[in-house]
């Protein structure tokens, strides 16, 4: 594995076997195959707190699947993961501590964010409601600090069919954002959308991480976003970490040809 030495502490060659205690999320190890295939093939990733973190990597290589473990959709095979130090995931299960450490990441799809069949008002409530057990009236308040978070407020009772593709994604952070997270997980959120609205969505994650300190790990393919607004770039290939660097090393010096190439190919 290529590695870029001025940023080695973050890559998985050279992590401690140890997770990370300072860490809001720390993985060691990860696996996960799918019919025989290994899609996560013992993946070390700390996430620090307030981070912007970029994943790129050719389609296939296991990013979502990795989000996903982290947001607990997906169960690996084997690895240990922490949450603020606490153990949630180890032997192949998730720990007792996992529901209580996991309302800290919040994760925001490409597609299909929002129930259709619910106003925004429904679709921000519903998971505090279930998990956290609060009253609707008492989530009014929250609701709206959300939506105003994300520039929605004025949508509070809208339709969600009547939203556009970018208000739609803002409206799925503002969700997120109801289970107050220190990490928002962000797979191609933005993909579906034209440039101009795709860097609006962008720019309230740029907001929450400057006003909020909140985390965010992003599957993308918008290396301007990258660029200007990234703190690390991580470079995923066959299911590993094979750089993890910051934007400006990854796209101005890189000495790894696979990390290159993919860079080449995407950027405009
Ligand atoms: N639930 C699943 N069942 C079977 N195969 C899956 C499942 N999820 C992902 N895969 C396979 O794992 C591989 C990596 O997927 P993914 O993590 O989505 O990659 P990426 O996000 O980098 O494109 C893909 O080839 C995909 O077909
Ligand atoms: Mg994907």
């Amino acid at each position: 594995m290529t590695t870029i030495s001025t940023v080695a502490h973050l890559t998985n060659g050279d992590v401690s076997p140890e997770p990370a205690a300072n860490a809001l999320v720390s993985a060691r190890g990860l696996t996960k195959s799918y019919f025989g295939r290994t899609i996560l093939d013992g993946v070390d990733f700390d996430m620090r707190r307030g981070d912007i973190t970029v994943v790129i990597g050719k389609s296939g290589s296991g990013k979502s699947t990795l989000l996903r473990a982290m947001a607990g959709l997906t169960d690996p095979d084997s690895g240990l993961m922490t949450i603020d130090g606490t153990t949630v995931f180890e032997n192949g299960h998730r720990t007792e501590a996992w529901k209580k450490e996991s309302a800290e990441v919040g994760m925001v799809f490409q597609t299909y964010t929002l129930w259709p069949h619910m106003n925004v008002f429904q679709n921000l409530t519903l998971a505090p409601r279930k998990v956290l057990r609060q009253k609707k009236d008492e989530l009014r308040a929250r609701a709206e600090a959300a939506l105003s978070e994300v520039g929605m407020a004025d949508h509070i009772d809208s339709r969600c069919t009547e939203l556009s593709g970018g208000e739609r994604q803002r409206v799925a952070i503002a969700r997120a954002l109801m289970m107050k997270p220190k990490l928002i997980l962000c797979d191609e959120i933005t993909s579906a959308l034209d440039p101009p609205v795709a860097a609006e969505v962008l720019g309230v994650l740029t907001r929450l991480k400057q006003e909020e300190g909140i985390a965010v790990a992003l599957v993308t393919h918008d290396m301007a976003f990258a660029s200007k607004a990234a703190d690390r770039l991580v470079f995923f290939s066959n299911g590993r970490i094979r750089v993890d660097t910051t934007p400006d090393l990854a796209f101005n010096s890189c000495d790894d040809p696979e990390l290159a190439k993919f860079v080449d190919a995407v950027r405009f």
